[in-house]
């Protein structure tokens, strides 16, 4: 389907890590789809390359690899070649920023800028693009991490807001993007029979994991000044959580989602520091193997300081105090170089009240809906039937619902999907800043704790974080998925 919107998308960093592995092949995927207007235009900024020749030499020899499995048509390439411009700018140059405007002047349809730089730069750039009147009627895209802690994203929002309007920024959280969290909202919202059971009188305990097998490969060095919890858990894991325990919002619209996202995160019980202990574990990875291959300790990577005090893994239990959740813990967890790669949320069902079909009914456990985001998204719904043969034994069994078995067409990808949605103008699935500080918030008295005293616990590489992490869930009488039988 072929959008009308034309638009002009400028690309800061364009020679970065992020346009090379997401943003460049997620265009081109959507122009292979024939889902870019035909006049829209890439305009790519950096500092490294020369002149369009140059640049587009980098983007032939660094971007293709990262194209789809499906491959490169050579075709719908050669056309997405064309589309792309090239500016050479110095960010400290204020002439090189009437050199863009001058560039993107004549070009047509609905500005973007999209920043995929580090968040120090979100504030130069938007000054320099007002001065030059870039900032009237464009949408500007910034990417994560938004700050460093409540007050930067707080400096950086606040600048940022008085150049553009709250409606023309666009905060990427690439998981919402995902087709699995979409769907999450599908199945809760767009079905009759979970809904109903989706609270605290029918569900014991939700976990929410996003596991890990890579370590920090090439960004030791920005990994090493932000951690699990600034990387992973202030945002995705508090955006998924958000989306399993908000309210039904009242329609799709922008501000309806994000209203009833913003209420769960302003619902969060605050923790108090005396309790850090009990109810966050951190680690770090040392030397361990995965998949049968060796990999070394996080503190020998490059860029990371020897005696780090870095978090690779975080696992905690949260509490929602509001009507509906009140006493449920939900147990979030995210590691680097752990056991396998998988993002899943997992919704406990509390056991029959009573069980008529006698004591082994109730040993063969309770429900279970167990959502996998990836990879091989699907939705297993634990049952307990009978056992076959003499007496009345009951055994876990399980529903299936694999998504690649029911719609053979391909997925898109996160970043096409919000690409396609910030060209378009749909905010919704862009962090808003009142949710983002009430994100910020919510993690800061970890951050401080962790930052005045102790050290991550140490787990090798190749299994799931400390022993800690389990004991955790222990108290509760419950243990992670993957530690069942
Ligand atoms: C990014 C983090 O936001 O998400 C990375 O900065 C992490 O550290 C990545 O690896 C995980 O995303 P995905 O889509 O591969 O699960």
């Amino acid at each position: 389907m072929q959008t009308d919107s034309s638009f002009t998308f400028v690309l800061f960093g364009g020679t970065g890590d992020l346009s090379m592995r997401k943003i460049l092949p997620a265009l081109y995927e959507a122009h292979r789809a024939g889902m870019l207007a035909a006049s829209g235009k890439i305009v790519a900024v950096a500092r490294h390359e020369a002149d369009r020749d140059g640049y587009l030499r980098w983007v032939n020899e660094h971007v293709k690899a990262h194209v789809a499995k499906s491959g490169v048509d050579d075709n719908a390439w050669a056309s997405f070649i064309d589309r792309i411009e090239y500016v050479k700018l110095d960010l400290g140059n204020a002439e090189d920023f009437v050199q863009l405007r001058d560039a993107v002047r004549d070009l047509p349809g609905t500005r973007v800028f999209y920043l995929a730089t580090g968040p120090s730069l979100f504030v130069p750039i938007c000054r320099a693009l007002a001065s030059v009147g870039l900032n009237e009627n464009a949408r500007i895209v910034l990417e994560k991490p938004l700050g460093y802690d409540l007050r930067s994203s707080n400096a950086i929002n606040d600048a940022v807001g008085e150049i553009f309007a709250e409606g023309q920024i666009y905060r990427i959280d690439h998981y919402l993007g995902k087709e699995p969290v979409q769907n999450l909202l599908a199945l809760r919202f767009g079905n009759a029979l979970f809904e109903p059971l989706w609270r605290r009188e029918w569900v014991e305990s939700i976990q929410i994991t996003i596991a890990e097998e890579l370590g920090v490969e090439a960004r030791g060095d920005f990994y090493d000044n932000t951690g699990a919890l600034r990387d992973m858990v202030q945002n995705h894991l508090l955006q998924l959580l958000s989306i399993v325990a908000m309210e039904p919002p009242h329609s799709m619209d922008s501000d309806s989602v994000r209203d009833e996202k913003l209420r769960v995160l302003r619902a969060l019980k605050p923790i108090d520091p005396r309790d850090i202990s009990r109810v966050a574990v951190r680690g770090q990875y040392h030397a361990g193997v995965i998949r049968g291959t060796s990999v070394p300790a996080y503190a020998t990577e490059p860029g990371v300081k020897q005696d780090s005090a870095t978090e690779t893994f975080v696992a905690l239990k949260v509490e929602i105090d509001n009507w509906r959740w009140a006493g449920v813990p939900f147990f979030l967890r995210t590691g680097k170089r752990l056991a396998d790669r998988i993002a899943e949320i997992v919704v406990n069902f509390r056991p029959v009240p009573h069980s008529a079909l006698g004591a082994s009914a109730l040993r063969a456990g309770a429900n279970r809906l167990v959502i996998r985001l990836q990879p091989n998204e699907t939705i297993r719904l634990y049952c307990l039937a009978k056992k076959p043969g003499e007496g009345m034994n009951l055994s876990s069994v399980h529903l299936d619902l694999a998504f690649d078995q029911f719609f053979k067409e391909g997925q898109m990808e996160a970043y096409q999907r919000l690409l396609l949605d910030v060209i378009n103008g749909r905010l919704a699935l862009f962090v808003r800043r009142d949710e983002q500080e009430a994100a910020w918030k919510w993690v800061e008295p970890i951050l401080n704790e962790w930052a005045a005293s102790g050290k991550p616990k140490p787990y090798a590489a190749g299994t799931w974080g400390p022993a800690a992490a389990s004991a955790m869930l222990a108290q509760h009488g419950t243990c992670w998925l993957e530690e069942e039988n």
